[in-house]
């Protein structure tokens, strides 16, 4: 595939772009305490330079101290930014990639704890994210808001930018200005729509009056998701009135962080928004950019071939694969890491106010520390287990120019990744296991599937060095040991059994409310069938949710207070939003006690006991580590051994994958 139309120049206002794809925005939390840019900036952003995205605009920064919402955010708020961001644009250009600047400022989506005063917006509005109120900002204090924009401008385009865009998207201040939730002002930045978008027109003339050299680009929501806010056919209103206003290029996302329709997540189908960049596309005159899920070169290019936009964000594709364009390029298609939508490593660290990584690409942000560079000396490896901590761990030793051999009792490689994959929603995991398998061959990695790795298995091929990353197995507890009518959530998942219609299932961390979502759903009707029953009217949407989403009886239970604990903050809420659809019954503070040929027995709070009938029990309580054993069974036979990921201490696959980027490095 030659991709031709994601890899033509264009013309966006005062710039040419190279192709088609934009690194947006991404706050990544690598500033200092002061807004300063740091070498992290430096070597992260040089990577997705020199991997071939068209124009990087790097930010969110914010044009003044009340517009600062997270830790390590940049800023752009004084003349001491400035030689910070020229070296960070400078690197970028090297690579002949243009740069832009966004500018954010959070508004009412400031943390009164980190502002070290109440957040500032149009209106006082409690946020739902902070759970706080704003102060109302003085009309004059607006004015002045508007020059501070102004003023960040003229220090980007000093230091060198060819871009600036302004964040009018996902809720943030110009958003809280433009809708009617979040803007009841009575002076010239309030009424109506006309009233409304005043901020966002003066911030506008101000930036083209104090950055005059530079390219001017606005990011708005395409529709705000909001009840009672401004929806995608309203805000091809906003859009006209910005190209009138001498905007260059619209950047088109999805809606604010308090929508609960889901953003960014891996249940947003890939390319969900683009209609939203489509419709502006259609009122506007300057070039459009399409947001939000676009993490494959194929769907790129469809969207620029077909005019549905002109250029495409690619965010979180490019943190987890900074060379995706060049392999596009090259058509090595199969070769990129591709981004899951896990959010895990990205955007759960933001909420967190932790510096990003990447789930699937653990050097992101770490690109000094882990430069991969080669081997002193070529080893023989070993690698027991195709996990995903095995296959980074073999494929990291390989690139290094180790001979690297690596051994998987199963017939697939993905370890439980392929587990995960069953899960609704997570078929997208199998990805990251076709990347590491691509990489493994082409670094010409010995891959033995169907092959138990045994001591004296090990010793025949007599290794330097062994690395152990055999995973876990589920917990049995004793009151389930030998009961006929329990299974764990592995063997669901992995369909090996046809569970009962009545099924329980016992332990609500990720595994168990995905394994219950996996339960609740009719897979005699697929997502096509039921378009297909909806069209002709054999059902509502209603009807259809029912039929397709609440097949079996399914109660979770938990016998803490509250479910999905170990799931990030950026997912949970869509998690406990589909549990609900579902129809899943969830029971908190329930512990089982006991299994009987009924179902379970249990106790409530206060000690009360009951029996919960069940034709099946799913166990998912936990997981235990399977490594220390075949540890011990390699002594002084291997010279060295590592153990990684599961085997070494049960977690999530983001720690188990970084500790096979850790092995391979230090090998
Ligand atoms: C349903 C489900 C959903 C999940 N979702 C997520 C998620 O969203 N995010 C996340 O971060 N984590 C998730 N996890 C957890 C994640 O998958 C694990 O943490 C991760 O797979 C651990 O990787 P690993 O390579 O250490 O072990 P494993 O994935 O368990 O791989 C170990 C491999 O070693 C092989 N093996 C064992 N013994 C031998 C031997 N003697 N010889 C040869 N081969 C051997 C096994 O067959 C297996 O393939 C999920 C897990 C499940 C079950
Ligand atoms: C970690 C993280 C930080 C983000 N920070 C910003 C930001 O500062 N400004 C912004 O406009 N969007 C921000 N976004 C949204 C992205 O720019 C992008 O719209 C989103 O990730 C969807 O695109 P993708 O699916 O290609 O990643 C952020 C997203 C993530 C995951
Ligand atoms: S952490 Fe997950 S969502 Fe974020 S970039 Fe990596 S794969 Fe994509």
């Amino acid at each position: 595939m030659e991709f031709k139309s994601l890899f033509s120049e264009i013309k966006v206002g005062k710039i040419t772009v190279k192709n088609r794809i934009v690194m947006p925005a991404l706050h990544l939390g690598y500033a200092d305490d002061n807004g300063m840019i740091t070498d992290r900036h430096i070597s992260f952003y040089r990577e997705r330079a020199k991997g071939g995205a068209g124009l990087i605009i790097v930010g969110g920064a914010y044009p003044e101290r009340l517009g600062r919402g997270y830790l390590g955010m940049i800023g752009i708020s004084g003349d001491e930014h400035i030689p910070g961001l020229e070296k960070l644009a400078e690197t970028i250009k090297a690579h002949n990639c243009k740069v832009g600047v966004q500018l954010l400022h959070v508004g009412r989506y400031g943390y009164s704890r980190l502002l070290g005063e109440q957040s500032v917006s149009a209106s006082p509005i409690p946020s739902k994210l902070t759970r706080e109120t704003p102060r109302e900002l003085a009309t004059s204090e607006v004015e002045e808001v508007v020059k501070n924009y102004g003023k960040a401008a003229a220090r980007a385009q000093k230091a060198g930018f060819d871009l600036v865009e302004v964040l009018a998207a996902g809720g943030y201040l110009p958003c809280q200005f433009l809708s009617p939730l979040t803007n009841k002002r009575k002076d010239k930045y309030g009424g109506d729509l006309e009233g409304r978008m005043t901020f966002l027109l003066e911030v506008v003339a101000a930036i083209k009056d104090h950055a005059p050299k530079l390219t001017l680009g606005v990011r708005l929501s395409g529709d705000e998701f909001m009840d009672g806010g401004i929806d995608h056919i309203e805000m091809q209103e906003v859009a006209r009135a910005l190209d009138r206003a001498g905007v260059e290029v619209l950047n088109i996302t999805g809606g604010w962080h308090e929508t609960d329709i889901p953003q960014i997540t891996m249940h947003v189908p890939e390319g969900a928004y683009v209609y939203l960049a489509q419709g502006i596309k259609k009122s506007v005159n300057v070039p459009v950019i399409a947001s939000n899920r676009i993490n494959s070169p194929c769907l790129a290019d469809r969207i620029v071939s077909r005019g549905w936009a002109d250029l495409v964000v690619m965010g979180r594709g490019l943190i987890a694969d900074p060379e995706l364009p060049i392999k596009a390029q090259e058509g090595r298609v199969d070769e990129i890491n591709t981004c899951i939508a896990c959010n895990q490593g990205c955007l759960d660290h933001v909420f967190l106010m932790k510096p990003i990584t990447c789930l699937v690409n653990p050097r992101a942000g770490r690109e000094t520390e882990f430069a991969l560079s080669p081997a002193k000396k070529k080893k023989a490896v070993v690698v027991v287990g195709g996990g995903p901590a095995g296959m980074e761990a073999a494929r990291v030793a390989a690139l290094r120019g180790h001979d690297v051999t690596l051994a998987e009792k199963g017939e697939r490689l993905g370890g439980q990744f392929l587990l995960a994959a069953s899960a609704p929603n997570k078929h997208v995991f199998l990805e990251a296991i076709r990347y590491l398998s691509v990489q493994l061959e082409n670094l010409g990695v010995k891959v033995h599937k169907n092959t138990v790795a045994t001591p004296d298995w090990v010793k025949e091929l007599n290794p330097d060095v062994v690395v152990v990353a055999t995973g876990s197995r589920p917990i049995i507890p004793a009151w389930a040991k030998d009961k006929p009518n329990v299974t764990d959530a592995w063997q669901v998942l992995s369909e090996n059994i046809v569970p009962g219609h009545k099924t329980v299932v016992v332990g609500g961390g990720a595994v168990g409310c995905e394994t219950a979502l996996f339960l609740s759903r009719n897979e005699a009707i697929s997502t096509q069938t039921g378009m297909f029953l909806m069209e002709h009217g054999v059902f509502e949407p209603k009807g259809i949710a029912r039929e397709m989403y609440q097949y079996r009886d399914v109660i979770l239970l938990e016998m803490e207070k509250r479910i999905g604990a170990d799931i990030g903050l950026s997912i949970r809420w869509t998690i406990l939003q589909e549990l609900k659809r579902h129809g899943v019954d969830v029971r908190v503070n329930t512990k089982v006690t006991e299994i009987v040929p009924e179902g379970v027995v249990v106790q409530t709070e206060g000690g009360k006991e009951d029996t919960i009938p069940a034709d099946t029990v799913v166990l998912a309580v936990g997981v235990e580590p399977l490594g220390e054993e075949f540890v011990e069974s390699l002594k002084g036979i291997v010279p060295e051994v590592i153990i990684i990921g599961d085997a070494k201490q049960p977690g999530k696959a983001i720690d188990a994958i970084f500790d096979g980027l850790k092995a391979g490095s230090r090998i």
